[in-house]
């Protein structure tokens, strides 16, 4: 037992101390740290879960528009919810890489629940974070940790979403985009692949791959002709723009790592997802999580878990930016800055 009238038992008791403190700080995401609302605002999560869930009951597509949206709130200006600012034809929600984005009203939701309870403490930045969370669980996904503690940004602009990365984009062009974020070429296969495991594409995003492609202006070469037929047939030359069809026409509402296999055999629906095989590097990450999902060990080692990197790649892109500390504010309403 340490005698702790001992200067010596003492100093060694606070350096133990104080080296559990630093543990803790490393295993907290920069600045962020899971369950940072446990004391100012216990139900925190809770809440977010249950507007997340009962949505998803009414609307299981909905999970789908909650994970697609944090990605397009990291991606400009970090994870600030800059996205959810509602400031017309200007703001960042009308940037054309942005068509489509929804579930503001969901997160809406769930932040006039909170105010209720705890005002002015919760941002809309954890809110967007945490829902995308429970909506991956509630599609049979990975439930992961969440590290809070984000702060909302105060600024909204069209221009700065110019650089999303968009449907058509070359395979160099979208692991360029990534990186200049931080995010690796597997962050890249693993969160655009993840993100494709569930949800719709409009046909707008199929024109090019479908009817215009380059080169030959014909229809992308890595279509399976089969499969080539059909989506000509769901989205036809000049139909209509907005009907929208599953990015994962096997299990389109389920998280799982089909996707992979999908795109490996010509089934991929969106172009970008079919350029994750274009190139050397993220074919070869694709293809790992292919094995794994049929159980075919390589000689270079264990098979990697699609859903546990998936989770880990979610949390690196929500530690994307993030504004801490006394940067930005805790918006009342997400929809303008206080
Ligand atoms: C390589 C970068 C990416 C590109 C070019 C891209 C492109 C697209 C496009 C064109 C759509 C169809 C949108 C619509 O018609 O409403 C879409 C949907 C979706 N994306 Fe991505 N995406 C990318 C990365 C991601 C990432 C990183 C995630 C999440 C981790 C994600 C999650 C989703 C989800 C869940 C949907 C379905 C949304 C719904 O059903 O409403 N995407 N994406």
């Amino acid at each position: 037992m340490l005698n702790f009238k001992s200067p010596k038992a003492l100093v060694f008791a606070l350096i133990i101390i104080y080296n559990l403190l630093a543990a803790r700080t490393v295993s907290s995401q920069g600045q962020l740290q899971v369950g940072f609302y446990s004391k100012t605002c216990p139900n925190a999560e809770s809440i977010v879960s249950s507007v997340t869930q009962k949505t998803f009951e009414r609307d299981p597509g909905s999970a789908a528009v909650l994970l697609r949206l944090q990605f397009h709130d990291c991606y400009v200006e970090g994870c600030d919810a800059s996205i959810l600012i509602d400031k017309g034809e200007e703001g960042e929600r009308k940037a054309s890489g942005n068509l489509g984005v929804g579930g503001f009203e969901i997160i809406a939701e769930a932040k006039a629940k909170l105010e209720g309870i705890c005002p002015g403490v919760v941002s809309c930045a954890d809110i967007v974070a945490l829902a995308a969370r429970d909506a991956v669980a509630l599609v049979k996904g990975p439930f992961y940790e969440v590290p809070t503690g984000r702060r909302d940004g105060k600024v909204s602009s069209k221009s700065l979403a110019d650089n999303l990365p968009e449907v058509d984009d070359s395979i160099q062009l979208l692991k360029s985009k990534f990186r200049q974020k931080g995010l690796s070429d597997r962050d890249l296969v693993l969160l655009s692949g993840g993100g494709h495991t569930i949800g719709l594409t409009a046909c707008f995003f199929m024109q090019v791959r479908l009817y215009n492609f380059t080169p030959g202006g014909g229809s992308d070469p890595a279509i399976n002709p089969e499969f080539l037929k059909q989506l000509k047939s769901k989205c036809p030359f000049q139909g209509d723009p907005n009907t929208r069809i599953p990015l994962d026409p096997v299990t389109d509402f389920i998280f799982d790592d089909q996707i992979f296999l999908n795109i490996k055999n010509g089934f991929a629906v969106i172009a970008s997802d079919a350029r994750l095989y274009d190139d050397e590097n993220t074919k070869q990450i694709l293809e790992s999580y292919v094995s794994s999902a049929v159980g075919n060990s390589s000689s270079s080692g264990p098979l990697p878990s699609f859903k546990a990197d998936f989770a880990k790649a979610m949390v690196k892109m929500g530690n994307l930016g993030v504004k801490t500390g006394s940067e930005g504010e805790i918006r009342r309403v997400c929809a303008a800055v206080n």
